[in-house]
């Protein structure tokens, strides 16, 4: 199936408007591209709740910060859009140039609290401002009917969510479950960067977040399970961990017991590659 390309927002906004004016339900799909079957099975959960499915492809200046990896983000378009294709399940591509989506001049920005504050924060301050301004502005863009985002980015999913609520974007967010590999390593687009050796020990950040969520459901100490899972990170071979947490699964907010849903999240760097996964306790 032959999948449409906007590049702009006039392009895009004429597609959304023909589609909506045949009574179609619309999804989006934010992306930054290098597409994997975490990304693929969003487009066909879209298209499960929908008519038609816009994936966006935008690698986004304003999320990264100047030491980090936008030089060397993948960017693979061809490749995403036989992968888009093959799905038969997304219609248009929306790839806006840097200067479409940030004109000369641009300078406002969404800026957060709540669940925006602390882990991620904490070591990317500059990351939710930037990705709350580009979802804002792809929102605006495409006027959707849902988004699709994944659990993988368990803070941005409730951070989205929370101000598609404030600020009344009229989006519903839909969440999506973790995909991962055989040996349980979240696929992310970040994995390309990984040589043999590290890629064997990224299996373990898993594998350890799945221990300190059955030892905190034992009734273990919080505190206690999240050094230990550090610890554990350190010795499989994780050469820096930025946190392990196991927080209030709606709010992010630090809890003591499970008597709500919590979750533990984790991020922790292999060399150069900083790698993050999540999982219900
Ligand atoms: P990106 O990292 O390309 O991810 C796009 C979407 O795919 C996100 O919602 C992410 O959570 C989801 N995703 C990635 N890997 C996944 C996996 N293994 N299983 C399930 N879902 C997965 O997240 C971004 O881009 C950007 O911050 C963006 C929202 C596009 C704003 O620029």
């Amino acid at each position: 199936m032959g999948i449409l390309v906007a590049k702009t927002v006039p392009e895009l906004r004429a597609q959304v408007a023909n589609w909506r004016g045949q009574g179609a339900r619309v999804a989006l799909v934010p992306t930054m591209g290098a597409l994997h079957e975490g990304h693929l099975a969003l487009v066909r959960q879209g298209a499960s709740k929908a008519n038609r499915v816009v994936v966006s492809i935008f690698v986004n200046p304003a999320q990264f910060a100047p030491h980090e990896d936008f030089d060397k983000y993948p960017r693979t378009f061809e490749a995403d859009k036989t992968k888009l294709e093959e799905t038969g399940a997304a219609h248009l591509i929306y790839a806006p140039a840097t200067r479409e989506m940030y004109p000369e001049g641009f300078v406002t920005k969404v800026s957060l609290d709540g669940p925006a504050a602390g882990l991620e924060s904490d070591f990317r301050p500059h990351f939710f401002g930037g990705v709350a301004t580009v979802v804002t502005k792809l929102f605006t863009q495409c006027r959707p009917d849902i988004a699709m985002f994944g659990e993988k980015d368990y803070q941005q999913l409730l951070v989205v969510k929370r101000m598609a609520r404030d600020l009344d974007l009229g989006v519903e967010i839909v969440p999506c479950p973790i995909v991962r590999e055989a040996d349980g390593l979240a696929l992310s687009s970040r994995n390309a960067y990984l040589d043999a050796g590290q890629r064997k020990i990224a299996a373990s950040l898993n594998r350890v977040l799945a221990d300190v969520a059955t030892r905190v459901r034992r009734g273990a100490s919080i505190p206690v399970a999240e050094a230990e899972g550090a610890a554990a990170l350190l010795t499989a071979g994780f050469e820096r961990v930025d946190y392990v947490a196991v927080r209030d699964a709606e709010t992010l907010a630090m809890i003591h017991d499970v008597k709500r849903p919590a979750r533990v999240l984790a991020a922790a760097w292999l060399g150069e590659t900083r790698l993050i996964d999540n999982m219900a306790v």
